[in-house]
């Protein structure tokens, strides 16, 4: 199948699987907010100015709004999913939500801080430039970003393109497409890269059991 063709496809695949699957028990199942996440997402609140405005970028069932909520801050939360978004807006009805793709923001200078938390594995490599200049251009001048990027080793991504290739599947390096699923696991050199090229300055860099996290400003 042509690439172009797939990507579409499993995007909307992704967006259907966290609606009929995911969105249900997401927070039974996944809703444990890990250590260093916790410790990041505060760093990250702390740095913005009282009353400031944030996006939770792919905000799914709204994992960290209790921690947002016990600061003064006007939150808005995107995501693709309707259903996963849904269970977020019942869960803190003060905060505005919309239902938007990491790569079809359009706002500019607006947000103090973004956060995008366990999402952009599902970002192709296509669209990596565009959804971190999207979060660019929505952000304030100086304004923060806290993102996650997730890894897995050097072995499990020969062994995902080895078998995506043999099943005839379009896929790039770092993509893992073989079970239903899609994520794409970029090198952590190109993601600094990304952020370089995109007017980003590094604050603060952690890694945790299977996340690099990265804070960083708009220059
Ligand atoms: C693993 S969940 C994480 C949600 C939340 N940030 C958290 O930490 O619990 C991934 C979320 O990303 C959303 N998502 C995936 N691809 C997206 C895209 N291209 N644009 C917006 N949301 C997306 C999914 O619908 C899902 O809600």
């Amino acid at each position: 199948m042509e690439r172009t063709k797939w990507i579409i496809e499993k995007r909307k695949k992704a967006e259907e699987r966290y609606d009929t699957i995911f969105s249900s028990d997401y927070d039974d199942k996944w809703g444990y907010i890990e250590e260093e996440h916790e410790k990041l997402v505060k760093e990250f609140i702390e740095m913005l100015p009282d009353n400031g405005h944030v996006l939770d970028a792919a905000c799914g069932t709204g994992k960290y709004w209790n921690i947002l909520r016990s600061y003064n801050l006007r939150v808005k939360g995107i995501d693709q999913s309707y259903q996963m978004l849904s269970k977020a807006g019942s869960k803190c009805k003060e905060y505005e939500i919309e239902k938007m793709g990491l790569q079809d923001i359009k706002e500019v200078n607006k947000y103090n801080g973004i956060m995008c938390v366990d999402a952009l594995e599902n970002i192709f490599p296509e669209d990596w430039v565009k959804v971190i200049r999207n979060f660019y251009n929505a952000l304030k001048n100086e304004g923060i970003l806290y993102f996650t990027v997730e890894t897995i080793s050097k072995q499990e991504k020969d062994e995902a393109f080895a078998i995506g290739k043999e099943l005839g599947l379009p896929i790039a390096y770092g993509e893992v497409a073989h079970e239903g699923g899609y994520h794409y696991y970029p090198e952590i050199k190109y993601v600094k890269n990304t952020l370089e090229n995109e007017h980003f300055t590094i604050v603060k860099e952690s890694v945790s059991e299977g996340y690099h996290h990265f804070l960083v400003n708009k220059r």
